[in-house]
């Protein structure tokens, strides 16, 4: 069912709605590729989580959407931001997040973002190496501070999700191992411009069974009890994102209220507050990406709908082969066929949908691909030179144009090439 995607996306007499907005007028308005956003998706999610975990703080993690004001609403609803870089620091600080809700996990963070981060005086630094900790250490004795840490540890938990985006496994680049970590600890613990504050951990993303949390948050509490006993004080559990959403018709959208029944119970007895970093299942299911049909192919054995969209708009089919489920803007009683959704790009793998059942199309036609909200525009890209897609947030009816499109004026904002 369509609202299980999204409550607030509907057929309104056969014409696709979000938010009390006819999607075909936005497109034709607008024009395509187009992202739309549902902004009372986003709040409501955001609130989700708030009702599921009271007390925690959720930090939403910029990098699923970027755009500020995206961020400006989660914040709006009482969020901080989990950061990955300098720029998603830029970024959060001009939505008007609170730097004393700003953490920050990476495992390649550059001088001059530790520098930056300092002198923001996030809460706190989500720290991936004894090399990191050196750096993070010397920078902030030259700022005359001290900087907050948690040490991000991999728990060795499956969580049972796409390779690519399973960060918690003993093999991946991220975090300390955590049988590692007391070492660590001790060493952080040593250093005088650091204060250790926390644990951190995430173990992956689009993870729709909540078991392997439960493993994680086993293993992190064990962690935290060690690091207790010999008289850390450890302010803040960071228990990481990943939450998984609805992407096929036969999935189902886990709540923030099931992740809450799963962990919490594990947390009994902890006197640290909770901190989450949900990025996809808050913004996710918000958004939907307009497209318009080019041109139809016919190959006998395969029918080709090539749209205006492609993986610099979508990346997400080409590299994980992900499902994104599509609809036509406007229902139509024509047969349906089995068609390669593809879009203009000069790759082979530049797909949005493969075999995919679709009533048969006709040039012009709009269709909308669901669940884009989250690493949909942040992963776009310009490759083929083609201008990023426009983005637009509804609300209760009304639109906003939340970035321009990208003019080719923009794309040749650079160095001037040298002459002669
Ligand atoms: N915290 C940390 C440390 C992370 O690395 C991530 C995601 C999150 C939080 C947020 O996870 P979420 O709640 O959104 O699952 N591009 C991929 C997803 C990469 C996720 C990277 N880390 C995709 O399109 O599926």
């Amino acid at each position: 069912m369509l609202s299980e995607y999204n409550p607030y996306l509907e057929y309104r007499e056969g014409e696709l709605y979000l938010e009390g907005l006819p999607l075909k007028g936005l497109a034709e308005e607008l024009g395509t590729p187009l992202y739309v956003y549902s902004s009372s998706y986003i709040r409501d999610r955001i609130r989700a989580y708030k009702e599921a975990f009271p007390g925690a703080l959720i930090c939403y993690a910029v990098k699923a959407n970027f755009n500020p004001h995206i961020i400006a609403l989660a914040k709006e609803e009482g969020a901080g931001a989990d950061i990955v870089s300098g720029g998603e620091l830029y970024a959060s600080l001009l939505a008007g997040i609170e730097p004393s809700k700003i953490v920050y996990a990476g495992v390649g963070k550059t001088l001059r973002e530790v520098e930056y981060a300092l002198e923001s005086d996030i809460l706190m630094f989500n720290v991936e190496s004894y090399m990191e900790l050196d750096v993070l250490n010397q920078v902030a004795g030259k700022l005359g501070k001290k900087a907050r840490v948690a040490i991000r540890v991999n728990p060795d938990v499956d969580p049972k999700t796409h390779p690519y985006i399973s960060t918690g496994m003993k093999k991946s680049k991220f975090g300390v191992d955590i049988k590692e970590a007391m070492r660590e600890y001790r060493y952080a613990g040593s250093l005088k411009n650091l204060k250790v504050v926390g644990i951190h951990c995430h173990i992956g993303s689009q993870i729709l069974d909540v078991s392997p949390y439960i493993e994680a948050t086993q293993k992190v509490v064990d962690l935290y009890n060690q690091l207790i006993k010999e008289g850390f004080n450890i302010e803040y559990i960071n228990l990481g994102g990943g939450l998984g959403i609805k992407y096929k018709p036969d999935q189902s959208n886990p709540e923030p209220k099931d992740l809450a029944e799963a962990i919490l119970p594990e947390l009994k007895g902890v006197n640290a507050r909770l901190v989450l970093e949900p990025g996809r299942s808050i913004v996710g299911n918000a958004g939907v990406l307009l497209t318009q049909v080019q041109f139809l192919k016919d190959k006998g054995h395969k029918h080709f709908v090539i749209v205006d969209a492609g993986m610099n708009d979508l990346v997400r089919p080409a590299m994980y082969q992900a499902y994104h489920h599509v609809l036509p803007v406007i229902k139509s009683d024509r047969a349906h066929v089995k068609v390669d959704l593809v879009g203009p790009i000069c790759e082979t793998g530049d797909f949005l949908a493969l075999d995919r059942e679709l009533p048969i199309m006709e040039r012009g036609d709009y269709l909308a691909v669901l669940s884009v909200g989250a690493y949909g525009f942040a992963m776009s890209s310009q490759y083929n030179l083609r201008p990023r897609a426009c983005e637009v947030l509804v609300e209760k009816g009304y639109h906003r144009v939340i970035r321009e499109r990208e003019e080719y004026s923009h794309i040749f904002d650079v160095v001037p090439p040298l002459k002669g």
